[in-house]
């Protein structure tokens, strides 16, 4: 669709949210019809969302503001003042939500909440089981270099380095083994794949899911489930389990927290990340030769690599962080209203009631001109003591896995940049149209081997 029939479209959706707006203070919020009526523009928005999220934002944003309605009635942040105070709110209330995605069957996630969508004592329970099973990178530098060297030799028999296929596998295999102590075979790799590409599936009604899409959701549900069995077998298990009793949290709903944080958290969001690092620096050739520089200074590949080495990388550090915020893997956090309100939407004051879902853009927010000079731009030079793309820092919901990502996305980068070769690597390109992952997906190093 060209942009102005796009522009048109979008900003005629949004006169009928601001009218939605009206209609839903009189005839209730979660009435039948309130409900029908919501669902009606999730969808409708959801496919434009779909094929051009970021025109569908800044559309909106530049004719409208940095509120607007987006989605199920969602009420939409866009710059950075308001989204940083809105991942501070506490406590926050959250429905069974993934960043901008409903998930309207349950049942495709076999019935078990989010870890992001719990609330209170079982979100608590869950974290305190998080953060026993995240292990400190600093503490484990050595292992997690072993890891990635033994994976990034396995890659030179294929001749090649994909980027959108090869790192959510490294990712899989890798937190199975640091969170259970389990190998992956590579079947089981590719089913956690597709459970991972199959995630907007479940913001289909159930009787879709079940029937007309049973041959697609039927091998990943039954998967999920294989593997929640799984862990139970792991060395680990019997501390997680005793942490999770505790809280009230039976093994179901700690197998199943730990399957959501391994493929939805972790892998997908890092290695989207690893990606977006490795196109930058295989774009930028000054930059490279600074991080070079910076890591051979550090480190010599017969040392052990140690978590001073990783701490003083400082320059990879700001690489890794600049990446997150031009190319954040997360774009949207969501939370629920917990009072009715009033709220300016361009020039209108429009009433929201309480359970309205109250989004965040993490991606507008982190190009916001009032808080980065030059957004648009890549630089190292810049205060990142706010930076929103891992949640923030400091309150309730702050990414857990924020340490573990970005020091293992140095380790990567630290034995691939200096250990390994490639002959040429194929286009670097961003997608900003598909609302897949934000990484340059296509991006090949071809004739990938070992330095002698
Ligand atoms: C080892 C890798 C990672 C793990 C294990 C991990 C784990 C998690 C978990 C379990 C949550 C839910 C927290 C809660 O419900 O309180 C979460 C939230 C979040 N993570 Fe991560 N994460 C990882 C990497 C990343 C990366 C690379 C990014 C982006 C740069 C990221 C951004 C976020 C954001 C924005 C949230 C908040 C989502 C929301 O509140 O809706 N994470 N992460």
């Amino acid at each position: 669709m060209d942009i102005t029939a796009l522009k048109q479209k979008v900003l005629k959706a949004h006169d009928s949210q601001v009218q939605l707006a009206q209609n839903l203070a009189k005839i209730g919020y979660n009435s039948p019809r309130g409900k029908l009526l919501r669902l009606k523009s999730y969808y409708l928005e959801g496919f434009t969302i779909l094929k051009a999220w970021r025109d569908f934002l800044y559309i909106r944003k530049e004719n409208i503001g940095d509120t607007f309605f987006a989605v199920d009635h969602a009420i939409m942040h866009a710059d950075h003042a308001q989204v940083k105070k809105l991942m501070q709110t506490e406590p926050q209330v959250r429905s069974n939500d993934l960043g901008i995605i409903r998930i309207i069957d349950p049942s495709y996630m076999l019935n078990h909440p989010l870890s992001l969508g719990t609330n209170g004592k079982e979100h608590k329970g869950i974290r305190a089981i998080f953060s026993q099973a995240l292990p400190d990178p600093f503490d484990h530098a050595e292992a997690l270099g072993q890891y990635v060297n033994r994976f990034l030799s396995e890659s030179t028999k294929q001749d090649q380095l994909h980027i959108g296929d090869d790192l959510p596998r490294f990712m899989v295999k890798i937190l199975h083994h640091l969170v259970f102590d389990l190998s992956l075979s590579e079947a089981e790799v590719t089913a956690s794949r597709g459970y991972i590409k199959g995630l907007p599936l479940a913001s289909l009604p159930k009787f879709i899911t079940k029937t007309l899409l049973a041959s697609k959701t039927g091998p990943i549900t039954k998967h999920r489930k294989q593997l929640t069995q799984r862990y139970q077998t792991s060395p680990k298990w019997a501390v997680y389990e005793d942490i999770g009793k505790q809280y009230g949290l039976n093994a179901d709903q700690i197998a199943n927290g730990l399957f959501d944080m391994i493929h939805i958290a972790g892998t997908a969001g890092t290695s989207a990340l690893m990606g977006s690092v490795i196109g930058v620096l295989c774009l930028k050739d000054t930059l490279r030769a600074d991080v070079l520089q910076e890591i051979n200074t550090l480190w010599s590949d017969t040392e052990i690599l140690t978590g001073d080495c990783l701490r003083q990388a400082t320059l990879l550090n700001t690489v890794i962080l600049e990446t997150a915020r031009l190319y954040p893997p997360v774009r949207f956090v969501s939370q629920l209203a917990t009072e009715a309100g009033e709220v300016e939407v361009g020039a209108q004051k429009c009433p929201f009631q309480k359970g309205t879902r109250l989004l965040g853009s993490i991606f507008t927010a982190n190009r916001d001109a009032n808080r980065y000079d030059n957004p648009d731009s890549f630089s190292v030079d810049r205060d990142f003591s706010d930076l929103l793309s891992w949640n923030g820092d400091g309150h309730e919901r702050t990414c857990p896995g924020k340490s573990l990502s970005i020091e293992l996305i140095k380790v990567f980068c630290m034995y691939l940049f200096t250990q390994y070769q490639w002959k040429q690597f194929t286009d670097v390109k961003w997608d900003f149209e598909k609302v897949t992952a934000v990484t340059p997906n296509d991006l090949v190093l071809q004739g990938f081997t070992a330095k002698t």
